[in-house]
């Protein structure tokens, strides 16, 4: 008989966004007239911009041709890829070398993945509340959690405490759920405290492109002394549309280097590199031609359109809570606008709530920590009729 990994049975039964989609699925079997709204899980619903379908378009006719075919291609992703992301950092003048950077489809896999190059006796240290792969990936390998508070009275923005030391940090800015961005000294103190305790900052920049202050840093390399302490993940899902056609990204610089337990110089890169080699085939090229015409003038300016669209969304929904008295948080430089369950209610009982009585879904706080218990998140990522549609629902409801 073959021993299961038990650290999964620790696990919560399902994954926040799967426990979503069921009592949704249940509501609506019992209530097929009923029309739903879903502002839950933050997918996108605007159609990909015409240079990224066009990239898309190119990778598929070179398929078509003997010439031109391709079969496996690099693990890390193709060099016209690679150079495209160095790029668009450097139009934040962040340099970043194309070989620090591995080509993946998506953020939610790299950032559960990681978790491979490091041991199970780190103290890893998560914000709560934050995006749950955090949690559970790590929960997976049987590995011991320090937690760290994100309240309204730390405007949900962690900073380090001298006195804890850890080894692994997960930060995620612009945050989800809360939408809090760390200001440019604030990641500083972080990557100090990295510094000082040798320990790695692992930095989800998935929502980079919502921030519209210049003055807030979009990449924790901004900050100097950061490739020596920090990971970054990124993804095209919510910069470009791509949940549905996967890509993403995450930099691991080669100044990334340890020791083994035996004295060994040892690159948090190379060991990145040997585990994607061996676990990975890569993103297929036709993704990643689109994913480059993202970096392009045009594709980027057709992103931002996007991006705008779901901020008006964002903005829509702060309005009503503005005008209820309700406290909110985010949705400025976030899709995600994060508030105070209405009536001292629990994030599940208001999650039914708003289910059975404007058929609208959001996600509960508390599917991502113990601090979300008595808050709630809407996504701006749902068409401007729905938004509106869902917020005279609420608007009504509460
Ligand atoms: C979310 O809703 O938190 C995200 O869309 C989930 C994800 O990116 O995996």
């Amino acid at each position: 008989m073959p021993k299961i990994n038990e650290n999964y049975l620790n696990l919560k039964e399902s994954y926040l966004f799967s426990e979503i989609n069921h009592r949704v699925a249940e509501y609506t079997k019992q209530n097929p007239d009923k029309k739903v709204i879903r502002l839950g899980i933050g997918d996108v619903t605007r159609p990909l911009g015409d240079a990224i379908i066009k990239g898309l378009h190119e990778g598929v006719d070179a398929m078509a041709s003997a010439g031109t075919f391709k079969g496996y291609g690099p693990e890390q992703g193709y060099e016209f890829l690679r150079s495209a992301v160095a790029s668009y950092y450097a139009g934040h003048n962040i340099s970043i070398d194309p070989s620090d950077i591995f080509i993946s489809d998506g953020a939610k896999s790299d950032t559960g993945n990681i978790t491979d190059i490091f041991g199970n006796d780190n103290v890893i240290l998560i914000p709560d509340p934050v995006y749950p792969v955090y949690v559970d990936s790590n929960i997976m390998c049987g590995r011991k959690i320090t937690y760290m508070s994100a309240t309204a009275e730390n405007d949900f923005l962690p900073l380090p405490d001298k006195n804890v030391h850890a080894d692994l940090i997960y930060l995620c800015s612009p945050n989800n759920p809360t939408g809090a961005v760390y200001s440019y000294d604030q990641l500083k103190a972080w990557v100090d405290y990295a510094l000082e305790n040798e320990a790695v900052i692992l930095f989800d920049a998935a929502y980079e492109a919502f921030i519209s202050d210049s003055t807030l840093p979009r990449s924790i390399y901004a900050v100097e002394g950061a490739k020596k302490c920090a990971i970054e993940f990124c993804s095209l899902s919510k910069t470009a549309g791509f949940t549905g056609t996967r890509c993403g990204y995450t930099i691991v610089p080669k100044e990334l280097v340890f020791k083994s337990s035996d004295g060994r110089e040892v690159s948090l890169n190379a060991l990145w590199n040997r585990r994607q080699t061996t676990k990975f085939n890569g993103t297929s090229y036709i993704i990643q031609k689109g994913a480059a015409a993202v970096f392009t003038e045009e594709g980027m300016a057709q992103c931002m359109e996007n991006i705008s669209y779901y901020k008006e969304n964002a903005r829509i929904i702060c309005d009503v809570f503005a005008k209820k008295g309700i406290r909110y948080f985010g949705g400025e430089h976030s899709p995600y606008v994060w508030f105070e369950c209405p009536g001292g209610m629990d994030s599940w009982t208001f999650f039914d709530y708003l289910l059975n009585n404007a058929q609208v879904v959001g996600t509960p706080g508390a599917g991502f920590g113990e601090n979300g218990k008595n808050y709630f998140r809407l996504t701006g990522f749902g068409t401007r009729e729905n938004t509106i549609e869902a917020m005279e629902r609420i608007d009504k409801l509460i």
